[in-house]
């Protein structure tokens, strides 16, 4: 095979991460630019498409360069990106505003709007199988026609971050189907565009573009593209898939029953479904997965490593003070103090919701608190019940995932799969064995390598070319610690709606 390196690039919130890699999956280069992120108001975030497009092309120029590699050897290029951002474009295809992003929080009006038109929650869910959650595409595009009517007159077509750096390379347009999941009208069932809530927010379809599938060929690179980047004109290009669904796939969870835990600043549970699942309540989100036929369930728990980092900062002087004394890594030192306690901390519950929640609680009034505490407590059992409390609200989203297909492994990765002690303790509180898997920390852009190798016909299929990733740790329960942790989790179950009537009078109460 001469055509043997794939690109992964994915536009990020802090900056553009270009790689490229072989056909066994190793990473020759790579390379991260960044761009500013704009908050011209508490609460929104914006981003110059602009600046995403010059770093993609300074990027792709390294990776050329630092590998070596002839580009005429390259096979394909795919795309990663965050998810929910509005590009609006207008009849020339020029950007008409700043991007605005997956973080940004001016929609609710119109999420309630769209929420309560659709009939509820319930009715909502039957169009798209999601909530309109404010950070989503569908809130942004009711928001400018709302706030910014000039802008949204001239808008003739939206398309998500990534589409936008697709369409600069190829001068084609279009959306995948988990972007297009992660818009809120989007039917994730047919995996087609929502034509009655669409038509029920009075929106015209032709401002959304054309949805395909992950793998397919969305167009090749220009002679201007050729020109700026060196990369060959004439290249493939395939359309890649939102952040959160294809870093899922480049960590190798592409079959039910393997499910992938981050646990990161925030926490997510992510499992790939091989056929179309409701979503109650709209606990999880819901989208379409990188290959057709394939679904991935997503669910996040808003705080997870940040909450371990917060009790560092404000509770752990001692630990900090002594770490830098011996120059060892104050985790490792907090881990250390975890251990002198035991599996359930000695009944000391932490909820992690230092930041209210999202799921399986969609609640900003949702708050952090240590239960169970007593004399007899020590400081280990109060460090230990941190970790212990961030894999609860975890354990709660594999139960979930587990309804729709049991599970079998977990794949983890992020800042708390470094520690032996939490992965000891995720394998116990699953009850199923925990993997950690080379190249996991690459993010979306290695799933954009995957997807690009597929759509070049390098691999079959996803199933095929996640072979490639090879584990590195594996961690068994442990049965002896189950019973304990077993009574804590049922404590920690009861503890959200127990105090839930006091989340909310802090809240009016203006806490
Ligand atoms: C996914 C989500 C984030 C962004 C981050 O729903 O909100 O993962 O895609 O880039």
């Amino acid at each position: 095979m001469s055509k043997k390196y794939l690109i992964g690039l994915d536009v990020g919130t802090s900056g553009a991460k270009c790689i490229i890699a072989n056909s066994d999956g190793k990473v020759v280069a790579s390379s991260t630019q960044e761009y500013p992120l704009y908050t011209p108001k508490p609460g929104w975030a914006e981003q110059n498409p602009e600046d995403w497009w010059q770093a993609c092309v300074r990027g792709l120029k390294v990776i050329l360069e630092k590998s070596g590699v002839n580009p005429a050897d390259i096979a394909g290029v795919s795309y990663s990106g965050q998810m929910h951002g509005l590009v609006a474009l207008d009849e020339n295809s020029q950007v008409i505003r700043p991007a605005i992003l997956w973080c940004d929080q001016r929609t609710q009006a119109q999420c309630d709007w769209i929420t309560e038109k659709a009939g509820g929650l319930e009715g909502l869910l039957t169009y798209t199988n999601n909530r309109m959650l404010t950070g989503y595409t569908g809130g942004k595009i009711l928001w400018l026609r709302d706030e910014e009517p000039e802008n949204f007159n001239k808008m003739v077509l939206f398309v998500c971050p990534k589409d936008y750096i697709r369409f600069r390379m190829t001068g084609k347009l279009g959306i995948d189907v988990s972007d297009a999941s992660g818009t809120g009208f989007f039917d994730v069932r047919s995996r087609a565009w929502s034509d009655g809530l669409i038509a029920l927010a009075g929106l015209d379809k032709s401002i959304f573009p054309e949805a395909h599938e992950s793998t397919e060929l969305a167009g090749t690179v220009t002679g201007e593209c050729a020109a700026l980047t060196g990369l060959p004109e004439g290249l493939a290009c395939y359309y890649g898939g939102g952040d959160a669904v294809i870093q899922t796939t480049g960590g190798g969870m592409v079959k039910p029953g393997t499910m992938g835990v981050v646990i990161g600043t925030s926490g997510n549970v992510a499992m790939a479904l091989d056929k179309y699942e409701d979503n109650p309540n709209g606990a999880l989100q819901l989208f379409c997965g990188n290959e057709p036929g394939s679904w991935m369930a997503l669910g996040v728990t808003l705080t997870a490593g940040g909450g371990y980092r917060w009790y560092k900062d404000e509770l752990c002087e001692a630990e900090s003070i002594k770490a830098k004394a011996e120059g060892r890594n104050v985790f490792d030192v907090m881990g250390e103090t975890a251990e002198q306690s035991v599996p359930g901390a000695n009944g000391v519950v932490f909820t992690p919701y230092l930041t209210g929640e999202r799921c399986p609680y969609p609640d900003p009034n949702a708050r952090a608190s240590f239960y169970g505490l007593t004399l007899s407590h020590k400081k280990a059992d109060i460090t230990r019940s941190v970790m212990e409390g961030v894999t609860y609200s975890l354990k709660q989203l594999v139960d979930i995932m587990g309804s729709f297909v049991p599970g079998e492994k977990v794949y983890t990765s992020g800042g708390g799969s470094v520690s032996a002690l939490w992965r000891q303790m995720q394998a116990d509180i699953f009850n199923l064995p925990v993997y950690t898997m080379a190249g996991a920390n690459e993010g979306g852009a290695y799933g954009a390598v995957l997807v690009a190798g597929v759509g070049a016909g390098i691999w079959k299929d996803l199933g095929e070319a996640v072979q490639v990733i090879k584990p590195e740790t594996e961690t068994h329960p442990d049965p002896a610690n189950q019973p304990a942790y077993n009574k804590t989790y049922e404590i920690y179950n009861m503890l959200y709606h127990a105090l839930k009537s006091v989340y909310d009078k802090s809240a009016e109460l203006g806490y």
